[in-house]
């Protein structure tokens, strides 16, 4: 596989398979019968005409179909001829188009539960966001940066462990401005926002009026509740660590949610659907406006697993405006104040000291900060990026990996 292009195959790794024959039936479908213990597969002639694989119908080269699903619609899904090779199929279409798919091609595409199954694992990763067992800071799992940058099954580890747990540390990273090139060089990439096009810095300015950039207590909070779809991941490098204090507290809400659903459903259904507004105003000098408002519940679940997976709060960004009946607020605060206690109660301690890059599933591990001495200094930069240039940067290693192999 050396030097082989980036691919769904290449991903999903080597498949070993001859064919021992194949045949129409039900008139509109193939089955393909193995040589090997696999037994029979059975394909959709018009998924075979769709995925054609000749170069009139799809480039390797940039992975990507030819045709349009309108010439799909216009072409013929019916068989004129079929015929196999121990290494091939080759379908003669009635239109006189042919195809022929390797056998190789066609086991990796398997449309049986446990091949489907498999494939999905590989495709978007086998580990599972899992609720915290940490209980200590030393339980984070951390890596150095350069081998990160360095290794592509450093790169794996790093992002699994962050669907995994929510939280890793990056050890010795360079003084400053590093977190836009760690994205780019694990080939991931940053997010924008209305802080800044890169890089953020927060540090204490004893003058300011933001909390973040002071040296108050910040409590447990998401960055961003008040988008439609806050940062998902949030990368906080630490330059100067103050002497006293300063610590940043961890909660993983999704262990939280879970023990809230266990010991309180009513408690969980409430906070699981009563939307709360969040409120984003700031009026810049030199910069444009910004009124930004979102609705929604404190917990969102993931609509494929059911599973609790973003917790929207910050205390600072709840709109005055609570748009729901009394009766409503009032059991929405009842039902918070025990999640709230959950959260504290499961919470943990980390001091960062500088070249430590925090990374963390913003909208799963909330995130607070300490008090420390406003005579001291303290500086953090900060980054955004999200889940699919990560899954990417994911995917391209294992891709490395597998041509390794
Ligand atoms: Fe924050
Ligand atoms: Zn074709």
């Amino acid at each position: 596989m050396a030097g082989e292009p980036l691919s769904i195959d290449l991903l999903i790794g080597k498949a070993q398979a001859t064919i021992k024959q194949c045949e129409v039936i039900e008139k509109s479908r193939v089955r393909v019968s193995w040589s090997d213990s696999s037994g029979d597969s059975i394909y959709p002639m018009m998924l075979l005409r769709d995925c054609c694989p000749c170069e009139k119908c799809f480039s390797p080269s940039v992975n990507s179909r030819l045709t349009l699903f309108e010439q799909l619609l216009a072409a013929a899904s019916s068989v004129a001829n079929i015929s196999s090779q121990p290494e091939s199929l080759c379908i003669d279409w009635e239109d006189g188009h042919k195809s022929v798919y390797e056998a190789e091609w066609l086991y990796r595409r398997r449309l049986e539960r446990a091949a489907t199954e498999d494939r999905l694992l590989k495709m978007y990763c086998e580990v599972q966001e899992t609720p915290w067992t940490i209980t200590k800071p030393e339980e984070i799992k951390t890596g150095r940066y350069d081998d990160i940058l360095r290794d592509p099954a450093k790169i794996v580890e790093f992002t699994e462990t962050l669907i995994r747990d929510g939280a890793y540390v990056i050890k010795d990273a360079p003084p400053r401005h590093c977190l836009v090139e760690f994205l780019r060089e694990i080939k991931a990439k940053h997010q924008s926002t209305h802080y800044s096009d890169g890089e953020w810095v927060i540090k204490n300015i004893p003058t300011s009026k933001d909390l973040p950039n002071s040296s108050k207590k910040l409590e447990l909070h998401i960055d961003m509740p008040y988008l439609v779809k806050p940062q998902q991941l949030q990368l906080l490098h630490c330059l100067v660590q103050s002497a006293d204090g300063g610590e940043n507290k961890l909660s993983d809400a999704l262990k939280a949610a879970l023990l809230l659903k266990k010991e309180n459903p009513e408690y969980y259904r409430v906070l699981s659907s009563v939307e709360v507004d969040f409120q984003f105003i700031k009026r810049y000098r030199g910069s444009h406006d910004w009124f930004i408002c979102n609705r929604a519940p404190i917990i969102q679940e993931d609509p494929r697993t059911g599973l609790p997976s973003l917790c929207r709060f910050a205390a600072e960004v709840r709109c005055s405006s609570f748009n729901q009946p009394v009766e409503v607020i009032e059991s929405w605060y009842e039902a918070f104040r025990h999640y709230w206690s959950i959260l504290e109660q499961h919470s943990i301690l980390i001091k960062s000291s500088p070249g430590d890059i925090l990374a963390f599933n913003n909208g799963r591990v909330m995130h607070a900060r300490e008090a420390f001495n406003q005579q001291q200094e303290r500086q953090l930069e900060g980054i955004y990026a999200d889940w699919d240039y990560l899954m990417s940067a994911w995917r391209v290693a294992k891709c490395e990996l597998n041509r390794r192999v």
